[in-house]
């Protein structure tokens, strides 16, 4: 099967077409198209995300996305002719994104109707506003398409980018631990089999990837910071440069799996204190606040596995890109006396959001995708919705 999938929940819109053999999770996904545009360098000027531009920009780039990867997907086209009624409908699911229902109209007329038999689209958690881009060019489209939808929980996408490898999922060993860790979330699932989440541990602040972004802008550094962060970070360590501050670890020391990264952020302000700091005090900094972060993710990740004998532990959300992160996570097995576990690491394109993951999470729920009809009238978007 030819399954389309669309991620708009925050500031990436990314369209891919996958070619599915197989039913969850033994198949096999073959990449035949994958369009992404990553809105970064808009949202730089403003030092974060701001939805009503991340909307605005879905809008824009959404439907060129769908070209490049049916383009790129070479999947054949068949000509439709739509009625004046069609069209309305359109209209009508496309009416709060100004220009699109014409645009998408004529795309039709000049392009036709690919050979997919199914959209996942990304339906929470995220910004309500871009997420609503995706629903309802996902609507449109069902409803052009006459194909079924299924409606995919962008972290649960998330989980399972992380395991995807070449070209298949891997095979977990359950129970599994899955520390999630993005720019609005950062959680520890623990899921007994496929499909089954616990939410076990999270944020009661600031979610990771947020404090990294967050300290970036206390440094001068551009948005996302994750990536500006690390690389400071990396920058100390081979200089060795000796520590600027003396970071808190917080709720390291908790006797749970949640999380709290407000404090740490905020101790960062008062350690720069309002001076200037130099290029090297910037770095140690960098380091200092990516040294307790993630100290405190492994510690909590390490307690976690324990209290619940994971034999699997996933590790997914942007802020898996981070090297260090990514060290220590790796090092569970063999350095924190854990010989057994398998670990999960995304490859490095699949760790920030795409929508690779939405077609992988769409297949796992294709049993319950909605027809066009019932898809338009019950499906919203949900800033929150958890795993
Ligand atoms: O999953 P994601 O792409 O979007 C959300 O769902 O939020 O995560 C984005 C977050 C941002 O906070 C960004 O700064 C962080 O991931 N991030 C990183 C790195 N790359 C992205 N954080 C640390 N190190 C990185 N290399
Ligand atoms: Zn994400």
């Amino acid at each position: 099967m030819y399954l389309l999938s669309i991620e708009t929940s925050c500031d990436e819109t990314a369209i891919s077409i996958v070619k599915i053999s197989g039913d969850f999770p033994e198949a096999r996904y073959k990449i035949l198209g994958n369009a992404l545009f990553s809105q970064i360098d808009i949202h730089k000027e403003f030092g974060g995300v701001f939805p009503a531009l991340a909307k605005r920009e879905h809008i824009t780039t959404i439907l060129p996305m769908l070209r490049q990867a049916l383009e790129e997907s070479g999947l054949p086209t068949k000509d439709i002719t739509l009625d004046d009624e069609e069209i309305a409908q359109i209209q009508t699911l496309l009416n709060r994104e100004p220009g699109l229902a014409d645009e998408l109209v004529t795309f039709h007329t000049t392009v036709g109707k690919p050979e997919i038999d199914a959209i996942a689209v990304t339906c929470g958690p995220g910004l309500e506003p871009a997420l609503w881009v995706g629903i309802n060019f996902a609507k449109a489209l069902a409803q052009l398409w006459n194909i079924p939808v299924v409606a995919v929980n962008h972290m649960e996408g998330h989980i399972l980018a992380s395991i995807f490898s070449e070209n298949k999922l891997e095979k977990v060993i359950f129970p599994a631990l899955a520390l999630l860790v993005s720019g609005g979330h950062t959680e520890i699932i623990l899921m007994s089999d496929w499909g089954t989440y616990e939410k076990v541990g999270q944020t009661r602040d600031d979610a990771v990837g947020e404090a990294f972004d967050k300290v970036a802008r206390l440094v001068g550094l551009p948005y996302p910071g994750g990536p500006a962060i690390g690389k400071l970070a990396a920058e100390a360590r081979i200089a060795n440069l000796p520590p600027y501050a003396k970071l808190p670890h917080p709720m390291l020391l908790s006797d749970n799996l949640d999380f709290s990264f407000s404090g740490l952020k905020t101790a960062v302000l008062y350690a720069i204190d309002g001076k200037t700091l130099s290029e090297n005090e910037k770095k140690a900094l960098a380091r200092d606040f990516e040294d307790a972060a993630i100290t405190v993710l492994l510690q909590k990740s390490i307690k976690a596995i324990q209290k619940y004998s994971a034999k699997s532990f996933i590790l997914g959300g942007g802020v898996s890109a981070n090297t260090q992160l990514r060290q220590a996570i790796s090092g569970l097995a063999k350095y924190q006396a854990f010989p057994e576990l398998q670990v999960y690491l995304p490859e490095l394109d699949l760790a920030t959001d795409n929508s690779i993951m939405i077609a992988l999470a769409g297949h796992a729920h294709l049993g319950s995708a909605l027809s066009p009809t019932d898809f338009a009238n019950n499906i919203r978007a949900n800033g929150n919705q958890s795993l």
